[in-house]
């Protein structure tokens, strides 16, 4: 039988509750929450159907134990009694919150309010077992990362989602781990109303149902995990908060796409750590190359090297100053995906059109759907060999063929 669990609710709603559940109602003292009571009395024995926190409790007391219940429970519902309005209601969402009941609320109203939570509690309590006994080995965490800025990343990044994105409806989301100064909503022209922080707080951060609500979605079907408005805020997301986001969204969708900063922030290890692949893109340029090696040399002594490992070098230009040769001696491995310099990439960045959705058939675009016949299944497991299909390319370019 299920409980209920109230908090500084008044004596007509008590009363309803008592008389529209079917099961017991238990009444904490106010401050239960502030001592632990609560926190402590969820933690033993099993888990009540609905915590209902009334107006004696105030509403940030509310919204920050919600958030904490959330976390505490698997199926636990927090309602909170208050006259609903829609500025409080995305407020409760975000905190964890997940239904409001009117403090001079009706019968009818208790027995709906208390029938979603049946409901919930139930649709929650089937996705944890689900969650728990499926395997997801076809699901790919794709992580692009380099050592140093502005190599290409989010270029690559963006195309690979879009593309990804092509293989099915809600197939694929971008999340955009640079979190201080991250730019994939501009280089997909969107104005994302919710950014990382709102996806990794209150509710958001683990109901999967509720975390899509706050994702973008751009027109190719691709949703979106924008970057953080402000540099502080991004910066308070904490590691353990992109984990747990990684996992969330990489049960949700068969591809992941993790954009992110230069160099190896916490955010990109915690990535990496979930990633089946690492596409590490670098520059045509000796400190880009040197970085590259170092970066692999790094991560392969912490095992964070995915079975998928994909070498991009951008920006190729055979006039450089260095050779494919010298590239490959310094990497100490073949490259798999070269992408010339060219100026179509800039005008996609400045239009926020990727290159792969674009009508223009740019030499790059072709570099890029190489990259990502890697990724998708039914042509990963005929991937070309490392450096195979360069020649080609390189033979074009070095032909001045653009
Ligand atoms: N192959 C290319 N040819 C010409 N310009 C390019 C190419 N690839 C990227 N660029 C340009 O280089 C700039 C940096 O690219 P991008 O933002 O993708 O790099 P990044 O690694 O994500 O940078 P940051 O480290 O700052 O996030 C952009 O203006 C982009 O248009
Ligand atoms: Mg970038």
């Amino acid at each position: 039988m299920s409980t209920v669990l109230t908090v500084g609710v008044g004596a007509d709603l008590l009363q309803q509750l008592r008389e529209q559940h079917d099961g017991d109602v238990v009444t904490l003292a106010v401050d239960a929450p502030t001592s632990g009571g609560l926190m402590s009395l969820l933690g033993g024995g099993s888990e009540p159907l609905a915590v209902v926190l009334g107006p004696d409790v105030p509403l940030d007391r509310a919204f920050n134990l919600a958030g904490r219940v959330d976390v505490a429970t698997t199926t636990s519902v927090i309602i909170v009694v208050a006259d609903a309005d829609p500025e409080l209601w995305m407020a409760a969402m975000r905190a964890g919150v997940r239904d409001v009941l009117s403090p001079d609320a009706s019968a009818a109203d208790v027995s709906a309010v208390l029938e979603r939570a049946a409901g919930l509690a139930r649709a929650r309590q089937e996705a944890a077992a689900a969650g728990q006994a499926e395997e997801r080995p076809d699901h790919r965490v794709i992580v692009v990362a380099s050592p140093k800025g502005g190599v290409g990343k989010t270029t690559v990044s963006t195309n690979l989602a879009v593309g990804l994105a092509r293989s099915g409806e809600g197939s694929t989301v971008i999340v955009d781990l640079d979190v201080q100064f991250g730019d994939v909503a501009s280089a997909l022209a969107m104005a994302p109303e919710y950014t990382l922080p709102d996806t990794v707080h209150g509710a958001a951060s683990n109901d999967p149902l509720v975390l899509k609500t706050f994702l973008g979605r751009h027109p190719s079907g691709l949703y979106v995990v924008a970057g953080s408005d402000s540099p502080a805020a991004g910066d308070a997301v904490t590691a353990e908060q992109v984990a747990r986001l990684i996992d969330t969204l990489s049960r949700e969708f068969r591809y992941v796409v993790i954009d992110t900063a230069p160099g190896l922030a916490d955010h990109t290890l915690v990535a990496l750590e979930r990633a089946t692949d690492l596409v590490l893109v670098s520059s045509m340029d000796v400190p880009g190359v040197r970085g590259m090696r170092k970066e692999l040399n790094v991560l392969e002594e912490l095992s964070l090297v995915p079975a998928g490992r994909h070498l991009v070098l951008n920006m190729a230009d055979p006039a450089g100053a260095l050779s494919m040769d010298d590239v490959t001696t310094t990497i100490g491995s073949p490259l798999d995906v070269v992408l010339p310099r060219s100026t179509a990439v800039p005008l996609s960045t400045n239009t926020g059109i990727p290159l792969l959705e674009s009508e223009a058939r740019d030499v790059v675009t072709r570099g890029l759907q190489t990259l990502l016949g890697r990724l998708l299944p039914e042509q990963a497991g005929a991937a070309q060999p490392s450096g195979s299909g360069l020649s080609g390319l390189l033979g074009r370019l070095k032909a001045g063929g653009r």
